[in-house]
């Protein structure tokens, strides 16, 4: 059982105190989290805090318990100070004396694997930390997962080979894993990988990957033209969103692993918030949009909670990836040259929502809301507005999104909620208790921001003032989302 859990108003009032001092107060609270097996954790890149020290980790571990967090899978690649990073977060972790879970996530995208040393250098990971206080446990055996892997061969026959002989095989005793990899492989073939995974993360489960241009257009049919529009009918609404949140690749991994060994496999499944990515050619060469309208945050959620049976672990995409646009965490660290499109772009709103689905998650039941709230978030210039310096060019896909902001109302008990985006531009909802979504197109030249009132008294007031504007005359494209949130005072 959680013996504490915050509102969300000690977050904002949290956010608050960083806001005004500029960094976490450090305070030490012994709390221990009954271990369910089901847990929320948040994909953190360690490539990304290379500037960390021990106290910027406690920083990060402090803000992601208190917003309802159990834990973090730590991303590691092949930098060679990533390893020192890696033991600063569990020094961080027992510094604070939280119950707050780690695990080594290896990113098989930057770490060799073709050879035997290759596979020893991954066991240091697992060795190293199995007794730690921090060290996440699954049935007893030290937890590790991956982004990606199934080409790694360690010098045998095969990924399965290699994995199994050099990685698992060699891990005894104490040091035995439960693996849990995220091997971009089609479900129907882990039989390949019996006696090897022990459970899987479907990655790609958080977002619509293959609702691309083309395929919305043949969704559409005869609309398909409606894709060149700001904003959508609520009939072209109705067929995209149903693309959002849903459980559809979940079910087939669950599948999938059902068809391998094992007396209990761990499923990840992943929630995110957005994506959006914009590199050159000559960069990373990534430059497009996943779908994220539709709340699909928040719709992800209620899908997982509703089939929470299934799952064993949610893993939020992520804490910190500026490069595609869907960390929660505050922007600290070192920023992977994202700056065009996350300077200015806040998201600890979606951050601050967190704690209700994660406790959703966890009990089984909806928490009772104790405050009234407002988030509203917002790509911040039109769809098709041109660019006057960016040779990056549009983000495939772009034509996917709508002109709309999309709002989520935190309502204690009734009440009414007014959303302005431009002067005299307003729309008026009656919300009941409980959780209200709420989309409105945006005005260009014009920002956006709300009130709650509730028997002729506002409650809760929520305005960005001149950090956002809905920029029709942008110098670089930026489909990125600038999150803003209120709470009643
Ligand atoms: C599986 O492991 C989890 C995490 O350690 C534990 O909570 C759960 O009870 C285990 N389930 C079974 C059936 O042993
Ligand atoms: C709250 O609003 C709902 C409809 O939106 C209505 O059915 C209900 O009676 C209202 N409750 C109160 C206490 O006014
Ligand atoms: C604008 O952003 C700055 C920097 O994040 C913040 O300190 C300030 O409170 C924001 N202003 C409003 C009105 O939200």
């Amino acid at each position: 059982m959680r013996t504490r859990s915050l509102s969300p108003s000690f977050c904002s009032l949290l956010l608050t105190v960083i806001a005004a001092v500029g960094a976490l107060p450090h305070r030490t609270i012994k709390v221990e989290r009954d271990t369910t097996g089901k847990l929320v954790v948040a994909h953190h890149i360690i490539g990304y805090t290379s500037p960390y020290a021990v106290s910027d980790w406690e920083s990060d571990i402090q803000l992601a318990y208190n917003s309802g967090l159990d834990g973090f899978a730590l991303n590691v690649g092949s930098d060679s100070w990533e390893s020192g990073q890696v033991a600063n977060a569990y020094q961080a972790a027992e510094n604070l004396g939280l119950d707050f879970k780690l695990f080594v996530s290896l990113d098989m995208s930057s770490l060799p694997c073709t050879t035997a040393d290759d596979a020893s250098a991954l066991r240091d990971y697992v060795t190293t930390y199995a007794s730690h206080p921090n060290q996440l446990l699954w049935d007893g055996k030290v937890f590790i997962s991956t982004f990606a892997g199934s080409d790694c061969t360690f010098g045998q026959s095969s990924s399965a080979a290699g994995w199994q002989s050099e990685f698992i095989d060699q891990l005894t005793g104490s040091n035995a894993v439960q693996f849990v990899p995220s091997f971009f492989v089609d479900p129907s073939t882990f039989t390949t990988y019996d006696g090897v995974m022990d459970g899987y993360f479907n990655w790609n489960g958080g977002w619509p990957i293959d609702l691309t241009f083309s395929s919305a257009q043949s969704e559409l049919g005869s609309a398909a033209g409606d894709l060149d529009d700001a904003t959508f009918s609520s009939s072209d609404e109705a067929i995209l969103s149903a693309n959002i949140g849903v459980f559809t690749t979940d079910s087939q991994y669950i599948s999938g692993l059902n068809s391998v060994s094992g007396t209990n496999k761990t499923y990840i499944a992943p929630v995110t918030p957005w994506f959006f990515t914009h590199y050159s050619p000559e960069s990373f060469d990534k430059n497009w949009i996943y779908l994220a309208d539709y709340w699909s945050y928040n719709t992800r959620w209620e899908t997982l909670i509703t089939n929470r049976d299934q799952v064993d672990i949610v893993e939020i995409i992520t804490w910190n990836d500026y490069s595609e646009s869907h960390y929660i965490g505050p922007i600290e660290g070192s920023q992977p040259d994202s700056q065009d499109w996350t300077n200015g772009m806040p998201h600890l709103g979606w951050l601050a929502m967190t704690n209700y689905y994660a406790t959703a998650f966890r009990d089984g039941s909806y928490p009772s809301i104790t405050e009234d709230q407002i988030y509203m978030w917002a790509r911040p210039q039109p769809k098709n507005a041109v660019a006057s310096d960016d040779s990056v060019g549009m983000p495939t896909s772009y034509q996917l999104t709508e002109d709309k902001l999309w709002a989520v109302v935190f309502a204690q008990s009734n009440a009414t909620v007014v959303i302005t985006t431009a002067s005299g531009t307003t729309q008026t909802t009656d919300v009941s208790a409980g959780v209200t979504k709420i989309s409105m197109p945006l005005v260009a030249g014009s920002g956006m921001s709300a009130t709650l009132t509730r028997n002729g008294q506002t409650v809760v007031s929520l305005d960005p003032g001149s950090n956002y504007t809905f920029n029709a005359n942008p110098e670089t494209y930026n489909y990125n989302a600038f999150v803003t949130y209120a709470t009643s005072v």
